[in-house]
């Protein structure tokens, strides 16, 4: 089984590509509606998720912390990023273990485009799908190592430990909802509403007001909006909108 959060496509991507060759049963993560998740000794339980300031979204924390998961089975992250994985396996492993008392048998990692746009800049095509490309080496060798049930961990491009102590303050910080606003351009279409992972969206008076101090920050809103009108401080405006071209997205 594999279980995924995706709000711009790259995990989504990944995901689907091992199911592709598995033909296993694919979950989004936010569809998770609390039954038992059964994972026999032949099964495998892949947890795909996007590296956030070193850790993980809040979404994907949250269920690995309560999920009602019975693997017996192969049971691996793979987390996908941008520049630096973090201390993503440390988080993860924690998180997993306090909830079912077992750490994930192997991590894995691609780095791909890195959709944290207040800093990177993704309004080239071309670097993008260059970027993607040289991705593919690194996904299909993960991809031959979990048919393979390989054992470890095979993160790269992690940080020091301490960014695992530190990593929930500087996730709440920037995940304010206050960093971010809503141009006059924008049209009402309520999609970023209807997208939201966490509920923190609700249109009044034909415009998206946030509604939470906090959200998991995945801005989806900014890069899924039609009119480009959602921004995050002053820097994403020039840095482009961005959704992995190989999937469908809602
Ligand atoms: C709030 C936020 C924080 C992020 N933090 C990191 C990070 O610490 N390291 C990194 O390499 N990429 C970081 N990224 C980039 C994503 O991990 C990367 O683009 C990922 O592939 C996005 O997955 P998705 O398209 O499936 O949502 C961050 C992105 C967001 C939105």
């Amino acid at each position: 089984m594999i279980v995924y959060y995706s709000q711009t496509g790259n995990t989504k991507y990944v995901a689907n590509k091992l199911a592709a060759k598995t033909k296993e049963r694919v979950l989004n993560l936010l569809d998770y509606s609390g039954e038992e998740l059964v994972v026999s000794k032949e099964e495998r339980l892949g947890i795909f998720a996007p590296v956030y300031c070193g850790g993980l979204p809040y979404s994907v924390l949250a269920f690995l912390e309560t999920a009602k998961i019975k693997c017996e089975g192969y049971c691996y992250l793979f987390a996908t990023y941008g520049n630096v994985s973090g201390r993503v396996g440390d988080i993860a492993n924690t998180y997993l273990q306090k909830n079912i008392g077992r750490k994930f048998d192997a991590l894995f990692c691609a780095k791909m485009t890195d959709t944290w746009t207040p800093m990177f800049d993704l309004s080239n095509r071309e670097e993008v799908l260059a970027i993607l490309k040289n991705a593919e080496l690194m996904i299909d060798g993960n991809i031959e190592r979990i048919l393979q049930k390989k054992q470890g961990d095979f993160l790269v491009d992690k940080t020091l430990g301490f960014v695992g102590k530190t990593f929930l303050a500087v996730y709440n910080g920037l995940s304010k909802t206050a960093h971010l606003s809503v141009e006059n351009t924008c049209v009402g279409c309520g999609l970023c509403e209807k997208n939201c992972p966490s509920k923190a969206i609700r249109m009044k008076d034909g415009k998206p007001v946030f509604v939470k101090e906090n959200c998991d920050m995945c801005l989806g809103c900014l890069h899924k909006c039609p009119t480009f009108s959602i921004q995050y401080k002053n820097k994403t405006k020039h840095h482009g909108q961005y959704v992995n071209p190989y999937v469908d997205l809602p």
